[in-house]
């Protein structure tokens, strides 16, 4: 081969790698050193941080906000061992964050909030951006500091264009679906009177159900959550005025009626973090009965199908509940076996992304948020699912 043809080969190679590089669109951390004048820190003491690529044209002054989910810490053990990876530290974070799905910047592919400024705010706290104490015994140290890491990103961004936002959507997936129901209120206080604030909440509406073998497995996670990280303090007031147990305004089917700021559920109904940790947890399935069908639905025997469904018709029934179902919230609860639909591009918005009645899960919010039409959509139960992206991790 000669040299011209093999430049010439080499510079084909790198122009398809750039196109290949080109599509997908990296967004660079930003850290909040100001979080340290009020204590918000990530659970081993490094600073807070977000992503942000702007907004343009007609929504230059529109402003998406989405928290980073990823589970919960509710011991000193899980804690200090989360503490030393991306889930508790931004030094061991990835620097550049790949926006796709809603946080994506093409209109193809995000039609409604492409040109929003986007943003993702990092989870390193284990608490749902929501805790407010601290851990220190002599040898080990544990920020608690969720609540504050949310304020201190709040108070960077303000300055940068949120406080002169037009219209504003918090949103999140799974402890970030969690954070979105959490913070809804007092997002729509930190804002401007007129502008439009709602909040999204994928895969965040954790079930107060009680697992295979009717043990409270769920409950007693989120009670130790809430008494580590002193969370009960910033639960909603309302709710926890009404109950016995305050802690159980960590529960979304608790709260909820208590927020008047309008809302978007997206969950399926058979949330396979919900079914694998929540209604058949290790601990409730110790000869691996449920194994097979954990991997794959087809896999379930009768009774097992019986208990997935039971869990679909309680889900049901929590959302329907008046209060919630409300004339300006919406929701689309699919029948499929996933968790998290809103931030990968295959199932926000593709030929084949999951839809129910011939609507995306992006059109469906997009209606909903800019009120095109009411947006309220439940699919039948398994097996109807239309494109699902099913996940059995
Ligand atoms: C936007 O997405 C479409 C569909 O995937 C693609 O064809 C187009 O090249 C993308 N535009 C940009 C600017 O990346
Ligand atoms: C502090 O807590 C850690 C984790 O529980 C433990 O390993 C350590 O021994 C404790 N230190 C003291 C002084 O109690
Ligand atoms: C941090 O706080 C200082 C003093 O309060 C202020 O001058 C500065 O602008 C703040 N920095 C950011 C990035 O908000
Ligand atoms: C809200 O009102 C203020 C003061 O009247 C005005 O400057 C701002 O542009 C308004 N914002 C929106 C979104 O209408
Ligand atoms: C919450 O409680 C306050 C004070 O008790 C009350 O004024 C308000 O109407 C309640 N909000 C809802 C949505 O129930
Ligand atoms: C129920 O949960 C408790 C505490 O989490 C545990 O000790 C017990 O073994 C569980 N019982 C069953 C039947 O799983």
């Amino acid at each position: 081969m000669d040299l011209a043809v093999a430049i010439l080969l080499l510079l084909l190679n790198l122009a398809s790698w750039c196109t290949c590089s080109d599509s997908r669109l990296l967004v660079k951390m930003t850290l909040v050193p100001n979080a340290s004048k009020i204590g918000g820190f990530c659970l081993d003491g490094s600073l807070p941080a977000y992503h942000l690529h702007r907004g343009f044209g007609a929504g230059a002054r529109n402003w998406l906000l989405q928290f980073e989910g990823g589970g919960w810490c509710n011991d000193i053990q899980s804690c200090l061992e989360r503490a030393q990876t991306r889930r508790g530290s931004t030094l061991y974070m990835n620097k550049l964050e790949d926006f796709n799905g809603i946080l994506s910047n093409n209109a193809s592919l995000n039609p409604d909030f492409y040109n929003w400024n986007r943003v993702k705010l990092r989870y390193c706290d284990g608490g749902s951006f929501s805790g407010d104490a601290k851990f220190d015994n002599g040898t080990s140290v544990l920020y608690f500091r969720g609540k504050k890491i949310w304020e201190a990103i709040i108070l960077d961004l303000l300055p940068k264009g949120l406080m002169h936002a037009r219209k504003a959507l918090l949103s999140g997936c799974s402890a970030g679906g969690l954070s979105s129901f959490l913070h809804c209120e007092n997002f729509a206080r930190i804002l401007p009177r007129n502008t439009s604030v709602k909040c999204l909440s994928d895969a965040g509406f954790f079930m107060d159900e009680r697992d295979v073998t009717l043990n409270h497995t769920m409950r007693n996670f989120f009670e130790n959550l809430v008494s580590l990280q002193g969370i009960e303090e910033n639960l909603n007031k309302n709710c926890t005025s009404f109950l016995n147990n305050p802690k159980l305004c960590m529960f979304p089917q608790y709260f909820l009626k208590y927020i008047t700021t309008p809302f978007f559920i997206l969950n399926t109904a058979y949330d396979v973090y919900q079914f694998h940790h929540a209604l058949v947890p290790p601990s409730a399935d110790t000869r691996g009965d449920w194994n097979r069908c954990k991997l794959n639905i087809a896999s379930c025997n009768t009774r097992q199908l019986d208990i997935l469904q039971d869990f679909r018709q309680d889900m049901l029934v929590a959302l329907l509940s008046s209060r919630i179902y409300s004339r300006r919230g919406g929701m689309f609860i699919n029948s499929c076996f996933a968790h998290c639909q809103s931030e990968s591009q295959d199932t926000w918005f593709a030929r084949d992304s999951p839809q129910i009645h011939s609507k995306t899960i992006a059109e469906a919010v997009g209606d909903w948020y800019f009120s095109r039409i009411t947006s309220k959509l439940i699919d039948c139960a398994y097996p109807c699912g239309t494109f699902c992206h099913n996940i059995v991790a």
